[in-house]
């Protein structure tokens, strides 16, 4: 079937206003949800709230359900796990119940962090081992749709670039920094990852649901790094000279971040490969789209 309606869960966050923008784009239909109206073009759609769900799908009759909505600070989901587990397990399976019941494929976006972090990288064979309450509440999620669904795209995403005024992730820590004047980064060594640029991101996924290659994707750019590489990139990218960068132990955040993180979450996009579908492309060009069109002022001056 030609999917035309798309229902997006979570659509406020980071992900959510990149999907949004480029369905919109591309002409779907989309009917964009969160419990956070954050946006003038969101509705309200709680993920635990069941009947709820069920009776905004029935007025929209989607042909997919795009589901993001998720709990994903990490330290947020430790301090909270019955909120964690409602939101992001709970939530899932609510989700796909009401795929299955309207026959409708259910997209669910997951994360590296069902991994442990002790292998070098990840492909979709590995099995997961998540080390904190976030991962194990999406990893249920994914189990939840894996065993109730036929018809189901799991695309786990690496760390997430974009965003722009959503950004709460690395590298908007890096550039808010740098334009506060900051010169000085303390930066933990040996976190290695593979970042996820959330247009490249929900290019692919649209070109993967419009297939019936239903499964279990890794979806992350090309190359492999870790988080001094990307903030000494940045700095080189904006032409920054006289920062410094200090080559931190996890234990120097412990306070603001306590939650254990896996040292590695670097991904392998083997089934998109397998499939020829993989339009996620180098994280150094997908990094300077994103500074071009959401960071312009820092790219424009270039000495900040
Ligand atoms: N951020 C990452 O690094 C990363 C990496 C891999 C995978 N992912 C996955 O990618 C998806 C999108 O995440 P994101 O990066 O866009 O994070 P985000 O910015 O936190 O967006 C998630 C959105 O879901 C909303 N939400 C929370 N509880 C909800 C509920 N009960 N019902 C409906 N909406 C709810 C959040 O609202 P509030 O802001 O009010 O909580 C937020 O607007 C998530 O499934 C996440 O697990 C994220």
């Amino acid at each position: 079937m030609k999917i035309k309606k798309i229902l997006v869960t979570g659509c406020g966050g980071m992900l959510g206003s990149s999907v949004y923008s480029h369905l919109k784009q591309k002409g779907y239909d989309v009917k964009p949800t969160d419990i956070d109206l954050n946006e003038k073009w969101l509705s309200f759609l709680d993920v635990r709230d069941y009947d709820g769900a069920k009776k905004i799908c029935d007025e929209f009759k989607p042909d997919l359900i795009l589901h993001l909505a998720a709990l994903t600070s990490l330290e947020y989901c430790e301090e909270h796990l019955e909120e964690a587990f409602k939101t992001n397990y709970l939530g899932t399976k609510n989700m796909a119940l009401i795929a299955r019941k309207i026959d409708i494929p259910l997209v669910y976006v997951s994360t590296a962090g069902v991994f442990d972090g002790k292998k070098e990288r990840y492909s979709e064979g590995d099995i997961p081992n998540p080390i904190n309450v976030y991962g194990r509440t999406k990893f249920y999620g994914e189990i939840a749709v894996q065993s109730m669904l036929e018809k189901y795209f799991i695309a786990r995403a690496g760390w997430m670039v974009g965003g722009g005024k959503k950004d709460k992730k690395f590298v908007s820590y890096v550039l808010s920094q740098i334009k506060q004047g900051k010169r000085e980064f303390n930066i933990v060594k040996g976190m290695r990852g593979t970042p996820t640029y959330t247009f490249d991101f929900a290019r692919n996924l649209e070109v993967l649901f419009n297939t019936d290659f239903y499964g279990l994707y890794h979806m992350a750019c090309q190359g492999e790094t870790d988080r001094i590489e990307i903030a000494k990139h940045i700095l080189e990218v904006l032409g920054i000279k006289d920062a410094k960068i200090n080559e931190v132990d996890s234990e120097f955040f412990k306070k603001d971040f306590p939650v254990a993180r896996a040292p590695c979450e670097r991904m392998i996009d083997g089934n998109l490969n397998k499939k020829k579908i993989n339009l996620m492309r180098h994280w150094k060009q997908a990094l300077m789209e994103y500074l071009e069109n959401e960071w312009n002022s820092l790219i424009a001056n270039k000495k900040v």
